[in-house]
């Protein structure tokens, strides 16, 4: 283990989405060097060179869902000088659709991008992490993964899971020095979601936060003493919680909004909206 230091090395996957680019800034202006993961190799660089100083940060462009290109990302965070201290698992894709609308093809991508992907990467990181001071595990969640919305059964299965998944790792990894912190954001506004989603978010009357805010809750889990657990905006937190102890009650609520979703559902499969 070394010892605490103050610029952390971190594997930011999902460095060129919304949230990904969001949180790149705030953490770079923390003097923390990030290798910044997406598929787009391009994208990334246009990011990199718009950090605060950018030469203390790489570019790591993979295909996450693809074994191979993975384990190139996990080599070369094992051949970096100072290792690498926390993995933020970021990258994620959703798509709203009702179930028989969702072929195999999308099932698949979505669990293995939103889940199977942050388990393999963090085991395989894992003895890096162990071997700093600071090692910590941050997965980005989701509302959705709390509260079952129609519309969204494949995604919230897979944030469902990525908490499932949290939970035991954090008990798992209890009595080591390594933290394991949970994030998950009601709507954020970025690309991820798409105009239907928008405008059912507006019908349904649900709010949504700016990236940077989601940032700014991902740095403060961060800078905690130890393994966190926050679910932003109000009233979806309250929700959680009624979900949790009454889902007949949220199971009435939503019902009554099917209607609505299924219009949006298939405005969405009109406009050919795909992964
Ligand atoms: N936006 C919301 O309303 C919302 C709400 C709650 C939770 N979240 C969660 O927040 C996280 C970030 O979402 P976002 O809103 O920032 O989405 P976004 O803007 O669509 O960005 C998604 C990021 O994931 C990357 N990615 C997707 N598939 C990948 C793969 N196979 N390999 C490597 N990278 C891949 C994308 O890379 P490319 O640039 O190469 O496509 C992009 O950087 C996700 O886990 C999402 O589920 C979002």
């Amino acid at each position: 283990m070394t010892a605490e230091k103050l610029g952390l090395n971190i594997l930011l996957t999902g460095a060129s989405g919304g949230i990904g680019r969001a949180l790149a800034h705030s953490l770079a202006a923390r003097g923390h060097c990030l290798l910044l993961q997406g598929r787009n190799a391009q994208t990334l660089e246009q990011l990199r060179e718009a950090l605060p100083d950018k030469s203390r940060h790489m570019t790591l462009a993979a295909d996450l869902c693809d074994p191979r290109q993975r384990q190139q990302v996990v080599a070369t965070c094992a051949g970096l000088a100072g290792g690498v201290d926390v993995l933020i698992n970021n990258a994620g894709v959703a798509r709203f659709a009702l179930l028989g609308d969702t072929d195999d093809a999308e099932v698949r991508k979505i669990l293995e991008t939103n889940l199977l992907v942050p388990m393999a990467l963090t085991r395989d990181l894992l003895p890096l992490l162990q071997r700093s001071a600071q090692g910590a595990v941050i997965n980005i969640g989701s509302a959705f993964g709390h509260i079952g919305h129609p519309g969204f059964s494949i995604y919230g299965a897979s944030k469902s899971g990525l908490h499932g998944f949290t939970e035991a790792l954090r008990r798992e990894l209890g009595d080591s020095h390594v933290k394991v912190h949970y994030l998950a954001p009601r709507a954020v506004d970025t690309a991820l979601n798409t105009e239907a989603v928008n405008g059912l978010n507006r019908a349904l009357g649900n709010r949504s936060d700016s990236p940077q805010l989601v940032a700014q809750r991902c740095v403060d889990l961060l800078d905690g003493k130890t393994s966190g657990r926050r679910f932003i905006g109000w009233p979806e937190r309250l929700f959680i919680k009624v979900n949790a102890l009454l889902p007949a009650v949220v199971d009435a609520a939503l019902i009554k909004k099917m209607p609505v979703i299924r219009r949006f559902a298939q405005q969405n499969l009109t406009a050919g909206e795909s992964l």
